[in-house]
């Protein structure tokens, strides 16, 4: 048979590889731009960058699928020339310092090309062949600081050479060094400081500059983020952040992705991985902008953790969507969501619209509010794994993306995302002290969203939650809208009698009206965390602040939002 001959194979390999070239070509180009981007501080097309550079995976394996797919045979020879085509490919990229990104590219080709449902691992690189591979000896990715005289004279000679976004660093070394010291003698005593490694690469993201480095003592770590910002002419130390939850906290699942143009990523994920180590190293991949890359560690992490427990998915605790079917494993902390067939009254959205908004949001802006969404299709879960409720309402809700196999669960399409906790559930159950916390980051959530031209549509508490570091972020997207789109009113006085009595509105509302002075009823808080939440952000109740936020977007003005607190800032010291 023609196409089992070794040349059709080869070429199939080397097609793909072209292709990923490509990709990685274009990825790398937009990334290295973020460092003139920020020193011209054209923040419009910084975040332009970032959303066409999330197009270029699915657009170049697209162009493979187009490429390769035409001169399809007979499937089983398709099949046959695939699993030879792995074999060559295995070769071409084995020493390749971005060898895992290469091999996610052929799988998401094979994948599309071949419809797999499930895992095919004679056409797709699986776990096992993740190892690495012998790699010549590497580049050293960080540059390594002696310990000083000082800590000052340490910051001196860590900053004082750099440049960021083509410019020299400025910075107090005395106030870096106190927080440095205070830090340490807090975490580790009288152990002095041994070393300090700083990574090459520059982390960008939106209006942003931060190196990423860690500290060294007595065989332990401090994570070092030297947060930096442009202030026209300059650009400054904004914030040195030396805990894990603070980097944590920046390198969060609810944000958009650095710009960081890096060689090997395995390396700068190992690295990254060393100052957080609770992170998946799928969230870091996604973090660098590897989101495919990410969700191939995802899987393959779900998959581990599948043949290592015995717990059955179940309803997410909460409320009930009536969009989605939300489920989980308790034993995971990430949640399942499917779009259900039908949407009961009042909702009027549509399957489409569903998914679109969540595309809006995978492009946007998410301003440490909305959590990453990764989308799967042709997944499939063991069926035992399944409780009889759970798979009732699968079949009676879902049957149009779901089907249910003997042995199996297939899922068409399936959104995966990081378990929090809802907001409803946490004031519910939290000390006052946390809900206090809690319900002052939600009004400081639908802020941040509006500063970043996003009106959330359904603020009710059940549509929040909080996550691990007690942050307060939103994900149900099935009404979600541009700021710009919509249309914040007062409510009109009554005129007469009749009107002020009449149950339902007097008055038009059209379809994108809203009024703010609706929203306190409607989310509901009582008592002492109403009165806290009206005192604090009351101004959300009043069309005002809605309207000068939209004012700021037609504008163009992108606002500051940073991934730490005000009492981090140096100028507030
Ligand atoms: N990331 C998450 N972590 C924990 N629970 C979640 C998460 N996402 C959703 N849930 C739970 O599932 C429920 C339904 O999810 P979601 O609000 O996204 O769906 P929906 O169908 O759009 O809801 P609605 O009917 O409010 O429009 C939530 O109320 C919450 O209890
Ligand atoms: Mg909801």
């Amino acid at each position: 048979m023609s196409v089992r001959q070794p040349g059709d194979v080869a070429r199939c390999a080397a097609s793909v590889l072209r292709l990923f070239e490509d990709y990685l070509g274009e990825f790398r180009d937009i990334t290295r731009r973020a460092a003139r981007r920020h020193e011209q501080q054209e923040w419009q097309a910084i975040q332009r960058d970032a959303r066409h550079r999330l197009d270029l995976h699915p657009a170049l394996v697209g162009r493979a699928v187009t490429e390769l797919g035409g001169a399809s045979t007979a499937s089983a020879d398709h099949h046959a020339r695939w699993i030879g085509a792995k074999r060559a490919y295995a070769e071409l990229v084995a020493h390749r310092p971005d060898y895992e990104l290469a091999q996610t590219f052929f799988n998401s080709v094979t994948r599309r090309l071949l419809t797999t449902v499930g895992v095919d691992p004679a056409v797709e690189f699986v776990e096992e062949e993740y190892d690495r591979p012998r790699r010549s000896p590497e580049r050293a990715i960080f540059v390594t600081y002696a310990p000083q005289a000082t800590t000052a004279a340490l910051v001196h000679a860590l900053l004082g050479s750099r440049r960021v976004a083509h410019q020299p660093i400025t910075f107090d070394a005395a106030s870096i060094a106190e927080i440095i010291d205070r830090r340490r003698r807090a975490a580790w005593g009288a152990q002095p400081i041994e070393g300090v490694d700083v990574l090459e690469p520059v982390f960008y993201r939106n209006k942003g500059a931060y190196l990423i480095g860690r500290i060294r003592g007595g065989g332990r770590l401090l994570p070092l983020v030297i947060a930096l910002v442009s202030d026209g002419a300059r650009v400054v130390v904004d914030a040195v952040l030396l805990t894990e939850d603070d980097a944590s906290i920046v390198f969060s699942f609810t944000r958009s992705y650095f710009h960081v143009d890096v060689e090997a990523p395995h390396d700068i994920i190992g690295f990254l991985k060393s100052i957080m180590p609770a992170k998946r190293v799928a969230e870091l991949y996604i973090a660098l902008g590897y989101d495919r890359h990410g969700k191939a560690e995802l899987f393959r992490d779900l998959s581990r953790h599948l043949a290592a427990s015995t717990d059955r998915f179940e309803f997410a605790e909460g409320d009930r969507g009536m969009v989605m079917v939300v489920f989980t494993l308790p034993s995971y902390d990430m949640v399942f969501k499917v779009i259900r067939d039908r949407f009961a009254p009042p909702k009027q959205t549509t399957r489409r619209q569903v998914l679109e908004r969540y595309e809006l949001v995978f492009h946007h802006d998410r301003a440490g509010r909305l959590v990453d969404a990764q989308q799967f299709e042709h997944l499939t879960f063991p069926r035992q794994r399944f409780g009889d409720e759970l798979l009732a309402e699968l079949t009676e809700e879902t049957s149009d993306t779901v089907t249910i196999a003997d042995d199996r669960v297939v899922f068409r399409h399936l959104y995966v995302e990081r378990r929090v906790r809802p907001l409803n559930l946490f004031l519910r159950e939290a000390p006052p002290v946390a809900a206090r916390a809690a319900i002052l980051d939600f009004g400081q959530t639908i802020k941040d969203l509006a500063a970043t031209n996003i009106f959330p549509g359904d603020v009710l508490l059940k549509n929040f939650g909080v996550t691990r570091h007690g942050r307060v972020i939103f994900y149900d997207y099935d009404e979600l809208a541009p700021l710009t789109d919509c249309n914040f009113r007062r409510m009109p006085e009554p005129r007469t009698l009749e009107e002020e009595m009449a149950a339902e509105p007097w008055f038009y509302v059209g379809p994108h009206d809203m009024f703010p002075e609706e929203f306190l009823p409607f989310i509901g808080l009582h008592g002492e965390l109403r009165e806290l939440f009206l005192q604090a952000h009351g101004d959300l109740f009043d069309a005002d602040f809605w309207n000068r936020m939209q004012a700021l977007h037609r504008a163009g003005k992108i606002v500051d939002i940073f991934p730490y607190q005000e009492a981090h800032r140096l100028h507030a010291r």
